[in-house]
């Protein structure tokens, strides 16, 4: 072949300019977040624009239980898991440290979800996830769990974070009064969650203060109280302009919009009329508008592909026969619902089944649970499986 001298320069120049294989072969990496900052707009649905990340670290636990699944053909699906979008759950002061990392591969279209989770006292009506801070150390909660994640999430003003504000706190506040635990903790709940609202209103961020679910605050008795305790809180917050509204059904399992509901032929059934989430987070939506609170929704479907396995509706440990649900979207269906998201990272546990554990919750030991179970929030792989196995829709 014969080349001109001009042809012949290009091609030099062609091949000093080719990329040497091993660079071919590196994964590209994203840059984290967007060329500038972020602004959600909480009066729109974000989600629109937004998809759920699938974090660092559930697709690591979803990875390494790929490696070790006890039936190989499962191997594809269960791969397709680490690319569903998930929230990342900063549930102890030592977990913020799981943050930064979790920030490094969000691309720009993409929001990081975290659950804020670490309450004095908390989950007073049960002990599977009692946390670490006691009651009355509302002062560390402050300052050293809310400012540290606030820092941080100042730092990334490129990044987008959707927050669910402390899982079942205020709810318990609503039906759970008369226990002294509960008791106990209230103050400190209300103080904190009012504090965590207000400082974390930041423009990179959207909030969602969580409300239990349909079988929980959906009573007919509970709904207006209820609306009156989340919005006391916002309220005091001084009405945080990136508050959406709510989040419910978190590590929960109640069908979206099943009708008749699961528990409709109940004898209590005439006093809930919210017997799917659709229904509640409308009817609870109502409430809030009343109370002055924004009232649009997140819901987890993480855990609710399959229903007609709890024994009682406020069943709510390791339920067995669960399976995967669907997938984060923005595609709702109802105004009311900015998402289906998940929340509850399925494959990790609700409580532990070991009766002689200090955090044993009876829940966990029921019938409708599965065993055994290790501790809240660690990995059980067989329970991983299962909800694959019996995802809706499947992988
Ligand atoms: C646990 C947390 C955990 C979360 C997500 C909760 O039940 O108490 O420690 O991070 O579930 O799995």
């Amino acid at each position: 072949m014969k080349l001109s001298q001009s042809a012949l320069l290009a091609f030099a120049a062609a091949v000093l300019a080719a990329p040497s294989p091993t660079t071919l072969e590196q994964p590209a990496k994203r840059a984290a977040g967007c060329s500038s900052a972020v602004t959600l707009d909480a009066s729109t649905n974000i989600w629109k624009k937004y998809t759920l990340h699938p974090n660092s670290f559930y697709r690591k636990e979803v990875e390494d239980a790929v490696k070790q699944l006890s039936d190989s053909s499962l191997a594809d699906a269960a791969a397709k898991v680490a690319d569903v979008g998930s929230f990342l759950w900063l549930d102890t002061i030592e977990n913020i440290g799981k943050l930064e990392p979790a920030l490094e591969d969000v691309p720009c279209e993409n929001i990081l979800g975290l659950v804020i989770y670490d309450l004095p006292g908390r989950d007073c009506a049960a002990k599977a996830s009692n946390g670490e801070l006691k009651v009355g150390e509302i002062s560390k909660y402050k300052t050293q769990y809310i400012d540290k994640i606030v820092s941080i999430l100042k730092a990334h003003p490129n990044t987008a974070f959707a927050l669910v504000i402390e899982p079942d706190s205020l709810p318990n506040l609503v039906t759970n009064s008369d226990l002294t635990t509960c008791k106990n903790s209230a103050s400190g709940y209300r103080d904190g969650v009012a504090y965590a609202l207000k400082n974390l209103n930041l423009p990179n961020v959207i909030m969602y203060m969580d409300a239990g679910h349909g079988g929980w605050l959906g009573w007919d008795a509970n709904l207006k109280p209820g609306a009156q305790e989340l919005a006391k809180a916002y309220t005091s917050a001084g009405k945080p302009k990136q508050l959406r509204g709510i989040s419910t059904n978190v590590a929960g399992w109640n069908a979206w919009d099943l009708s008749p509901g699961e528990f409709s032929t109940k004898s209590d059934a005439k006093y809930n009329s919210c017997q799917n989430e659709k229904t509640y987070i409308t009817k609870f939506g109502d409430a809030l508008k009343t109370a002055g609170m924004p009232n649009h929704a997140i819901v987890d479907t993480g855990r609710n592909g399959v229903t007609g396995l709890r024994a009682e509706w406020g069943d709510w440990c390791n339920v067995n026969g669960a399976g995967f649900g669907v997938r984060p979207t923005a595609d709702t269906g109802s105004d009311l619902a900015d998402a289906f998201v998940w929340v509850k990272p399925g494959g990790e546990s609700d409580g532990t089944s070991d009766s002689s554990a200090t955090r044993y919750d009876s829940f966990c030991g029921k019938s409708d649970a599965y065993k055994p179970s290790p501790e809240a929030g660690t990995w059980n792989q067989a329970y991983f499986e299962m909800l694959l196995k019996n995802a809706v829709p499947s992988f």
